[in-house]
């Protein structure tokens, strides 16, 4: 049973179905903390789902470093075995991915290496893409640089608004990201190899 540390900056939606797909006994891996940089509306999810919560505001530090240091002291005590970034809108700064790398993956709503960085869906859009996706990807040093774990194309429609694409967008990354610690639990992806490669 893989245990999982999960990190989120909004509405946690994508963290909610991981957390709906673990309530099956069959399910190979459990939420044992939720985390956030903010006082994030999905801290609530902790209350729902009965999961501890820590929240970390980025606000409060001089820099990165210093805000990952003190996330990083909020983790350590639950030795994840998988950090889980479903919507964290923060990057991680090197030595959190030294110490918990490469065993930390993250969810992109594109199609990467397109539209890498924090404004993937209204990129697509401005760049008039036919077409964009959903990406899981295993976190390194860079901006959603780190090799692609699974990913899935999403047609782009005529009239898509950035919220509406997002919200086909969603759906995809949600089931790639259960799908994807499925494959992590049971050895079908290899993190340590795929970061050695
Ligand atoms: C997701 O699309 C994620 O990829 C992006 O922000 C969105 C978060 O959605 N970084 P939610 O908070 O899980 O609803």
């Amino acid at each position: 049973m893989l245990e999982l540390v999960a990190l989120i900056s909004g509405a946690g939606s994508n963290l909610r179905a991981l957390l709906e797909a673990a309530e099956d006994a069959e399910y190979p891996a459990r939420v044992v903390a939720i985390g956030a940089d903010r006082d994030a509306d999905g801290l609530e999810l902790g209350e729902t789902f009965g999961i501890p919560t820590f929240s970390v505001p980025y606000s409060r530090f001089a820099d990165r470093e210093s805000w990952g240091a003190a996330l990083s002291e909020q983790i350590r005590p639950w030795s994840p075995d998988l950090l889980v970034l479903s919507g964290l809108m923060r990057i991680l700064p090197p030595s959190m991915v030294r110490e918990f790398g490469p065993n930390i993956i993250n969810t992109h709503p594109a199609y990467l290496p397109e539209f890498p960085g924090a404004h993937a869906v209204r990129d697509a859009l401005a760049a008039g893409a036919a077409e964009t996706g959903a990406s899981v990807i295993l976190v390194d040093d860079g901006v959603d640089s780190g090799p692609i774990l699974a990913q899935e194309r999403v047609p782009v429609l005529p009239g898509d608004t950035e919220a509406r694409l997002h919200d086909r967008i969603k759906p995809v990354e949600r089931r790639l990201l259960i799908g994807t610690i499925l494959d992590i639990a049971n050895g079908t992806i290899d993190l340590q190899e795929l970061s050695r490669a």
